[in-house]
């Protein structure tokens, strides 16, 4: 008799479906995911990738299709069913409870599956994961009090810390440096070689060919097919992922570099911006790149006046400015998408278009209705050229797909017509094809004569886009390339570290 434990895969999802109000977000999809495999789940912003690990996680029900381990059907109605089954998820939007330490954080629920154990145990636990992860992240201040990236390290401690067969990764290297990544990658590949079965979502493909042993790619909600990593190339990929090729991924157009536009001396913000001193030209893209806490988002903050600053002077076109708040600043010409699009670019319960229109609600009570015709005429251009997948303008920005409301949030900083453009890691968590349209809308740009400045941790996208790149460390300014097609990743990276 034929062993199912044996022959069967770690796991196979079949004929899975799942629709919400007015979005069929997966049809008849399938995976197979086997002992020590690390699968990369691929497909374009709202293709369905998180829909359907969710269901692995117990936060969503397919509405038909089963889900099988060992080859035993299983049934996992909640999150705790699901880590009965073994099945680790580190979702996209991270959890974490704001006023809980780190360490809580990752061992909280734990106590119903009968797991409690003493606090000070905890701590210790939560201690050797983060060193086991080489990384360091304080363990006892609250959650919100942590960065980004160091949420996502709690996220993916908490998974460590479950006694899994089956890890799920919804993109857990966006927000994490190349470092980070690297030492992640580790891990994956000791969890590998324990035969744990990894689902690993990432719109970096260099990672994907790094990390991954096959490829399952869908489309619209659609399986469209799979391979071993070794059989595909990278042409290959982006076709199934976007329906079409893509020849050039990154298509900058040099614009005649003009002026300098905006010039910043002497910026400091205590230990943080320390003596920062550069320029932004006319139809120049300026890259600015360092390791994460090098100080990059900080400094624009400070020239978008999103935090005050002790000493320093920024004019835009020889004009001294005042910058006391963002408003100022979006009054003078400068707009900063943020990095951080959860709690600083977007109103979740609000619809998409009203988060559009937000910058503009000052006008509103003028202009009234014919503001918002004007508001929902513009934003239909740019779900067109950025393929933004709503089925209406009045969805709520909470069900899109991460990347989709990473596009919202884009096209609303790209209508207020800014000078001056501060993209904070502007293409995070954006699919390949998309990300392409978004070069496309920085060499418009640029080719009517504004300025961006581009923070970015990816250097293949730093050194495609930037006509000049600026490189920070410890709050300074520690390098400049202005010969941009022939520096390399290893000369950038030098400089990040010095
Ligand atoms: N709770 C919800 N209500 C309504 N629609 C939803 C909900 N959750 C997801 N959707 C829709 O389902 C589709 C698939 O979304 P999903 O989040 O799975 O995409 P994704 O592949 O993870 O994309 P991304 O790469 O942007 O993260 C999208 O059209 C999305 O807007
Ligand atoms: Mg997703």
């Amino acid at each position: 008799m034929v062993n199912t434990v044996d022959t069967a895969p770690l796991l196979e999802m079949s004929g899975i479906e799942k629709s919400f109000p007015g979005v069929q977000a997966l049809s008849d999809v399938s995976l197979k995911l086997h002992r020590g495999e690390v699968l990369a789940l691929m497909g374009e912003n709202g293709a369905g990738k998180s829909t359907l690990i969710k269901m692995l996680g117990g936060a969503h029900q397919p509405d038909a299709g089963t889900i099988a381990i060992d080859g035993k059907r299983v049934d996992l109605s909640g999150p705790m069913a699901a880590i009965e089954a073994g099945i680790g998820v580190i979702y996209q939007e991270f959890n974490l409870i704001p006023a809980l330490t780190a360490w809580e954080n990752i061992f909280l629920g734990r106590e119903q599956s009968g797991l409690l154990v003493a606090r000070s145990d905890e701590r210790s636990r939560a201690a050797a994961l983060f060193e086991r992860l080489g990384v360091q992240v304080p363990l006892d201040i609250p959650g919100r009090q942590l960065s980004i990236a160091q949420q996502q390290l709690v996220e993916i401690a908490k998974a460590l810390s479950q006694d899994v067969r089956i890890l799920v990764m919804d993109e857990p290297s966006a927000a994490l440096t190349p470092q980070e990544v690297e030492r992640l990658f580790a891990i994956i590949r000791e969890l590998r070689s324990q035969g744990i079965g990894i689902i690993y979502i990432s719109h970096r493909l260099d990672e994907i060919f790094d990390i991954a042993d096959s490829i399952t790619v869908l489309r619209d909600g659609r399986y469209v097919g799979d391979a071993p990593t070794s059989e595909m190339t990278r042409q290959q990929l982006i076709e199934m992922m976007v329906g079409r090729s893509i020849e050039n991924e990154f298509p900058k157009q040099a614009a005649e570099i003009g002026d300098a536009r905006l010039v910043v001396t002497g910026l400091c913000r205590g230990a943080t911006v320390r003596d920062v001193c550069f320029e932004v030209r006319r139809g120049e893209v300026l890259g600015l790149t360092g390791l994460v806490g090098a100080g990059r988002t900080e400094l624009v903050r400070l020239i978008f006046g999103a935090d005050a600053w002790d000493s320093g002077q920024i004019t835009l076109d020889g004009q001294q400015l005042n910058i006391n708040s963002p408003g100022d600043a979006i009054r003078a010409g400068i707009c900063l998408l943020t990095e951080d699009r959860k709690t600083q670019g977007l109103v979740l319960c609000r619809s998409v278009r009203e988060n559009f229109g937000l910058p503009n609600l000052r006008h509103l009570s003028v202009f009234g209705v014919m503001q918002q015709r004007q508001e929902r005429r513009a934003f239909a251009g740019y779900v067109d050229s950025l393929t933004i997948r709503i089925p209406h303008q009045e969805q709520l920005a909470k069900n899109l797909s991460g990347g989709n409301q990473q596009k919202v949030v884009l096209a609303k900083w790209l209508q207020q017509n800014a000078e001056v453009l501060i993209f904070d890691e502007p293409t995070r968590g954006i699919d390949v094809g998309a990300k392409h349209e978004i070069y496309q809308l920085m060499n418009d740009l640029t080719g009517q004569g504004k300025s961006i400045i581009m923070i970015s941790s990816e250097l293949p996208e730093v050194i495609g886009m930037s006509d000049r790149i600026l490189v920070m460390h410890e709050g300074r300014i520690t390098g400049e390339i202005t010969d941009v097609p022939s520096t390399t990743q290893e000369e950038v990276m030098g400089l990040a570290i010095n």
